[in-house]
């Protein structure tokens, strides 16, 4: 099948200056000659397995919602109507090849922001209701047609999303609407309100991005720090005066306390470290499983001599940084850290970028013992796989 392809419409700069992050667009034959990447039949069998995450919404009545989560037997979908239900299934990029692909097509945008695709079919009149998420995601529509309602950005101090179920927004009022076919995308940023209408059945691919909260931060570098602490370290008052009334805590008491606690969360090489870790953990990681017997040295080199090729395991995360103060670049795995010499800058490029290492390509990496160490590490971890 021919690579997707990006329209050459689509004006990357001005998408990221105008819209990322802050404005909803329509973005028309955003792909080029898009066809499915999984039929409704396949995604159907996806929402029987145990392990996969899947909904079923259904408006029975207007306004009237219901929610079945999965996994699904094929009664559940023999039984149901003609119209006004949606089958919703996640992450199913972690499943199909030809899905997983799609995500390539977003690489104007860092690769560790991307969460999953999730794939909707609606049946005609199906949606979910007006809501809205906490993230950017792309609504790309494969076959059929989805009518979308766009309204307005909720406001951080609003209330919070109602904590339902569904999650579904009491007042909703549509500012923008478009109606979406085979390659249409139609980008949200955060907190937008929106909601889709199926027109005719056919298939949404939700490309879904994550941003770590702010309270998920503070707890996770915090964690960080606290590992570190030395319990020595503690509050100290040798300069308590005897002006102290009984009962009182003065306020420069704290100062010492203050400083030192500032001074651990202010440190900005350890909080990219954390962050790099943090972001390049993987949804599943029970689906990265390490070797059972580990290679060797040798044994990897036997292999790779074999001529074999090499893939990322769907469910690894991959994300670098360029860390010029200290010449380095800082390579994150699954949620570890590596350091190499700033000289492996384009090695660790290329390993980010790509997902598939022909023998040709790994045979270039491996010239460099560094490079042939971590590719082994990755295989005997499991965030690299060999291709049959
Ligand atoms: C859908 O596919 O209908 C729901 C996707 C979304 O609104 O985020
Ligand atoms: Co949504």
């Amino acid at each position: 099948m021919k690579p997707l392809q990006l329209s050459p419409t689509f004006n990357v700069d001005d998408f990221l200056k105008q819209n990322w992050q802050k404005k909803p667009v329509l973005l028309p034959k955003l792909v080029q000659n898009f066809r499915d990447a999984i039929s409704a039949e396949e995604l159907a069998g996806l929402a029987c397995e145990e392990f996969i995450e899947s909904r079923l919404i259904s408006e029975f009545k207007p306004g009237e919602w219901l929610l079945k989560n999965g996994p699904f037997v094929e009664s559940d979908f023999t039984s149901l109507p003609e119209s006004n239900w949606t089958l919703l299934v996640q992450a199913v990029d972690q499943w199909v090849e030809t899905v997983a692909d799609i995500k390539a097509l977003f690489d104007f945008l860092p690769s560790w922001r991307i969460d999953d695709i999730m794939i909707s079919f609606a049946a005609q009149g199906g949606g979910v209701g007006p809501h809205y998420d906490y993230y950017d995601v792309f609504l790309l529509q494969g076959s059929g047609k989805r009518h979308w309602q766009v309204g307005e950005r909720w406001a951080s101090t609003e209330s919070q999303r109602p904590n339902t179920e569904l999650n579904l927004l009491q007042e909703f009022e549509p500012k923008m609407e478009f109606t979406l076919s085979a390659g249409d995308a139609l980008y949200i940023p955060p907190r937008f309100s929106h909601w889709g209408t199926a027109t005719s059945d056919g298939l949404c691919y939700s490309i879904g991005f994550r941003a770590p909260s702010l309270a998920e931060m503070i707890e996770g570098f915090s964690d960080l720090i606290i590992k570190e602490q030395n319990p020595v370290n503690r509050y100290e008052d040798s300069s308590v005066t005897s002006h102290l009334r009984s009962g009182e805590i003065e306020p420069q008491m704290l100062d010492k306390s203050f400083q030192q606690l500032s001074e651990r969360l202010a440190d900005k090489s350890k909080f990219i470290t954390w962050f790099g870790c943090h972001v390049s953990q993987p949804k599943y990681p029970e689906l990265i499983q390490g070797l059972d017997q580990t290679l060797s040295s040798e044994e990897f080199a036997v292999l790779l001599g074999e001529g074999v090729s090499l893939f990322k395991n769907p469910s690894s995360r991959f994300a670098f940084l360029e860390s010029g103060d200290e010449a380095k670049v800082l390579l994150f795995v699954d949620g570890a850290m590596v350091a190499f010499p700033v000289v492996q800058l384009s090695n660790i490029t290329s390993l980010c970028q790509h997902s598939h290492f022909s023998a040709e390509s790994s045979a270039s990496l491996l010239t460099d013992p560094g490079m042939a160490e971590l590719l082994r590490q990755l295989l005997n971890q499991g965030s690299l796989l060999v291709s049959e």
